[in-house]
């Protein structure tokens, strides 16, 4: 079987966690920062805390821009739920918008369309590793939304976050991710490009108009019970006293897990180097099929190669449900990214309805995610492009069936 997306270890990466568990400091100390250096680096921004996840991540970034009740937040249909709930966690009303036609993106345009005088924050999604392109959007959006007070005040427009769970190390126009939208999460859980088996890091960009280090302070802060000293300050000397300025959550990343990220950065250039190459076997070996891969290489575009996210030329849901069937029997373990959330029970009981958002609904309806990870030969991708075309071709016939 090929499997959809497993993790690639080393025998380094196994050596680094066993170091750190050897080290006599487990949680989150000096490993940690060094990872969380090397995250800034590769997304071009002046500092990144790193957190359990990504979803912890989105959520502070909310509240750093001061989000609560009373507020609303943009976010795209299309995406993964942990986009979105994190503006219900923090009790402001989540506002979706749909993608365009053929297309899983919304425009800016309608994403600055949803904005409000209640708007505090948008959210954009780098699906598949694609960078949005979020500096047009900022344009759109100057002087409106809720910008009372706060990081959107010193913005003069909402607060942009980056739900860039994907897209680690792609660029636009030379720009790292983290460079480009005011706060970015990024994740590192198992199936991610680099991972650290469950984690997180927040990143703000550069000229982010606001005290940069009151900032990360804050951040570390609140992803420590609102305690301001961590474990590792507190064992040095007789420094135990410490204060808890606000209620808050427990969503640091251990030294033991950051060990993992560390090691894998080291070969993190040559990782995206080789799952875009997989990309464009796939484009080659599906060329003539009726297929159509999301487009990666759009202008001033270097992806994260996350997702090799395909059209399908099939009728509907069902008929893309029994080609995934196919490819499983044929050995080959395929996805959909993703159900838009307005499928899903937890927003329809938020009072979403699908029919409001046919682009990101008809989208998904043909969608299937192919294999991409280091673990792929030439040969399997090869593999692959093979089974779809037959799994295709029955596809057709039964299409010809049904019709006659
Ligand atoms: C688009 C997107 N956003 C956010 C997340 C949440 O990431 P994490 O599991 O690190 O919280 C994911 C995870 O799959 C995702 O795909």
């Amino acid at each position: 079987m090929i499997p959809f997306s497993p993790p690639t270890l080393t025998e380094d990466d196994i050596n680094a966690v066993v170091e750190v568990l050897r080290s006599g400091w487990i949680t989150s100390g000096p490993v940690g920062r060094r990872f969380e250096e090397r995250i800034a680096e590769v997304s071009g921004t002046t500092g990144a805390v790193a957190l359990s996840s990504a979803t912890a991540a989105l959520e502070l970034a909310l509240r750093a821009a001061g989000t609560g009740p009373g507020d609303e937040v943009v976010v795209p249909a299309y995406t993964y739920t942990a986009s979105a709930s994190v503006i219900d966690h923090v009790g402001a009303k989540i506002v979706m918008v749909d993608s365009e036609p053929g297309s899983p993106f919304p425009s800016v345009e309608r994403i600055a369309a949803a904005v409000t005088g209640r708007t505090r924050a948008v959210i954009t999604v780098d699906l598949a590793g694609i960078p949005f392109d979020s500096r047009p959007l900022a344009t759109l959006l100057a002087g409106r939304g809720r910008i009372d007070a706060g990081l959107g005040a010193a913005l003069g427009r909402p607060v942009i976050i980056s739900d860039s769970a994907h897209s680690l190390g792609a660029r636009l126009d030379s720009y790292p991710t983290g460079s480009l939208a005011d706060l970015t999460a990024f994740s590192f859980h198992a199936v991610k490009n680099l991972t650290t088996a469950e984690g997180g890091a927040l990143t703000w960009r550069s000229d982010l108009p606001t005290d940069q280090e009151a900032l990360e302070r804050w951040v570390r802060t609140y992803s420590l019970h609102g305690q301001t000293k961590d474990a590792l300050a507190k064992s040095r000397g007789a420094s135990w006293e410490y204060d808890v300025i606000a209620p808050a959550y427990k969503c640091n990343l251990p030294d033991t897990l950051a060990a993992l990220g560390l090691s894998q950065l080291d070969r993190y250039a040559r990782t995206l180097e080789r799952r875009r190459e997989l990309l464009a076997q796939y484009a080659e070996g599906l060329a003539g099929t009726g297929v159509t891969l999301l487009d990666h290489g759009g202008d001033g575009v270097v992806s994260a190669a996350h997702l090799a996210i395909a059209t399908l030329p099939v009728a509907d849901v069902a008929e893309r449900n029994r080609v995934i069937q196919d490819l499983y029997e044929a050995g080959v373990s395929a996805n959909v990214h993703y159900k838009p959330l307005p499928l899903l029970t937890a927003y329809r009981d938020l009072g979403f309805d699908i029919a409001d958002f046919p682009g990101a609904h008809a989208f998904y309806s043909t969608e299937l995610t192919l294999p991409l990870h280091l673990a792929l030969s030439d040969a399997d991708v090869a593999q692959v492009c093979t089974a779809l075309a037959t799994a295709l071709r029955r596809s057709a016939t039964r299409g010809t069936v049904s019709a006659a």
